[in-house]
């Protein structure tokens, strides 16, 4: 087909935004439109946006700005704006930047091929009443085994900091059997891995059989899915753990032992001030109550440092509660006030204290990961080949705790689960050896 047209896509930010843009491509194919990965070559450019931190919504405006001289050299190239940024600054961007032609949120990118069909500037930043799930085309398993499903957006814990109430908006759950059936699809594609995705992930309750399930039940119903051979989720709010879906931790093998479980500050002055409605001691006592069902588990979080009135011994206290749970991996980020949140409006930490802070959490982090891959040398785990590696004959895929490995295996295939036994850790992998 050499007439058929073109799509370039750039995603920022979470994999929320990673599974819109998916589905986005999935609605464009249905028009006509291929995916490249050369912008030159496109007749349509698409930015999925995200909003989380000034810095992610700034790139937007830069790449943008490079964008100009491709659409001046073809008028009719096509640029659409979706995502967060969409969302929260909806008409202003086709004001800033002309050359915008379609702003889509992200409630309404169902409606993205007829904002592409109209003439002149589009801007839908609505909050549509219909599901626009039920308004997509079939998945097309576009990155192999792992696939990511939403089974709910938005979010109502209304964390001091955060903007993804007022850009996502308030929860909602998908329905259990749309979940379902979506599933199946992707497992009868190919797909042995899905990971479950959510704002707020574990408050899920979509309506199925006998009313709202929980997010440990819509687990459970998955794992009857034949061929789906691991489950992971996120993201999760600590209060919204409850004892079902520990359970589920200890007694769905298909449930992978990682969880990612933000905490955000170690310091029940900044837990309190961010409005997290838990304290240091709840976390830890949550983290024990998972460990007990399934010892093995690895967990992950998100903090932030600088945040308004954050002290020195808040500051300790982060490190202290980093030290205690001994993280598998971490993300790490310096407070940005964001518009329309209610921290946006204190005093900020100054910028030097903030970057310092941040240097050392992530020294801290960088040394528990470190330390917990080497502890995996000599181990035997299991990985799920997803691509091929750069060295010849080595395949690249994740263990059951989501390290990166890289086997060399020259008879390996893309969507095999294999028994590997790890050789060595290094900065960001481990690397390992089939068990024959
Ligand atoms: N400033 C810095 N980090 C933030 N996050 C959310 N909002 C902000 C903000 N205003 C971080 C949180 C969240 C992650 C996705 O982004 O740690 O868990
Ligand atoms: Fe934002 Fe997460 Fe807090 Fe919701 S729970 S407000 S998404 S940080």
């Amino acid at each position: 087909m050499t007439d058929a047209k073109k799509l370039f896509i750039k995603t920022y930010g979470c994999q929320m935004n990673v599974y819109d843009s998916e589905r986005m491509a999935e609605a464009m194919g249905a028009e006509g439109y291929t995916l490249t990965e050369v912008v030159e070559e496109a007749d349509m450019v698409l930015l999925n946006t995200c909003h989380i931190r000034e810095k992610a919504s700034e790139k937007l405006f830069s790449d943008l700005g490079r964008l100009r001289p491709l659409k001046d050299a073809r008028p009719d190239l096509k640029i659409g704006v979706a995502g967060c940024v969409a969302q929260a600054e909806g008409a202003e961007i086709q004001r800033r930047m002309p050359l915008v032609d379609i702003v889509v949120g992200p409630q309404a990118y169902h409606r993205l091929p007829a904002l592409v069909r109209g003439s002149g500037p589009q801007v839908d930043t609505e909050f549509p009443p219909e599901d626009k799930f039920d308004h997509l085309p079939e998945r097309r398993a576009l990155r192999g085994p792992s696939a990511f499903l939403t089974v709910q957006e938005g979010c109502d814990k209304f964390c001091a900091f955060c903007v993804v109430p007022y850009t996502r908006g308030a929860e909602v759950s998908r329905p259990v059997d749309r979940i379902l059936t979506e599933a199946r699809d992707l497992v009868s594609r190919g797909v042995r891995e899905i990971s479950l995705l959510g704002q707020n992930v574990n408050g899920y309750h979509g309506m199925g059989q006998g009313g709202a399930w929980t997010l440990g039940r819509l687990i459970r119903a998955l794992a009857e899915i034949d061929g789906l051979a691991r489950i992971r989720y996120m993201t999760s709010h600590p209060n919204d753990m409850d004892d079902d879906l520990v359970a589920a931790h200890g007694d769905v093998p298909q449930l992978m032992p990682y969880l990612h479980l933000p905490v955000q500050s170690g310091s029940d002055r900044i837990l309190k001030a961010m409005n997290r409605k838990h304290t240091r001691e709840d976390y830890f006592r949550i983290i024990d109550r998972i460990r007990a069902a399934r010892p093995d588990i690895l967990f992950s979080s998100d903090f932030i440092v600088g945040f308004p009135g954050e002290s020195d011994a808040d500051f300790a206290d982060t490190l202290d509660l980093v030290r205690r749970v001994g993280y598998g991996q971490s993300y790490s980020f310096k407070y940005s006030p964001r518009p329309g949140t209610p921290a946006a409006e204190k005093p900020a930490v100054a910028p030097e204290v903030a970057d310092s802070r941040l240097q050392e959490l992530q020294a801290l982090i960088l040394d528990q990961q470190r330390a917990r891959q080497e502890a995996m040398v000599g181990q035997e785990v299991t990985v799920l080949y997803e691509k091929a590696g750069r060295q010849a004959g080595q395949m690249v895929g994740k263990s059951d705790h989501l390290h990166a490995v890289h086997v060399n295996d020259p008879s390996g295939r893309i969507g095999e689960l294999v028994r590997v036994r790890v050789l060595a850790s290094s900065a960001n992998s481990l690397s390992a050896v089939k068990i024959s």
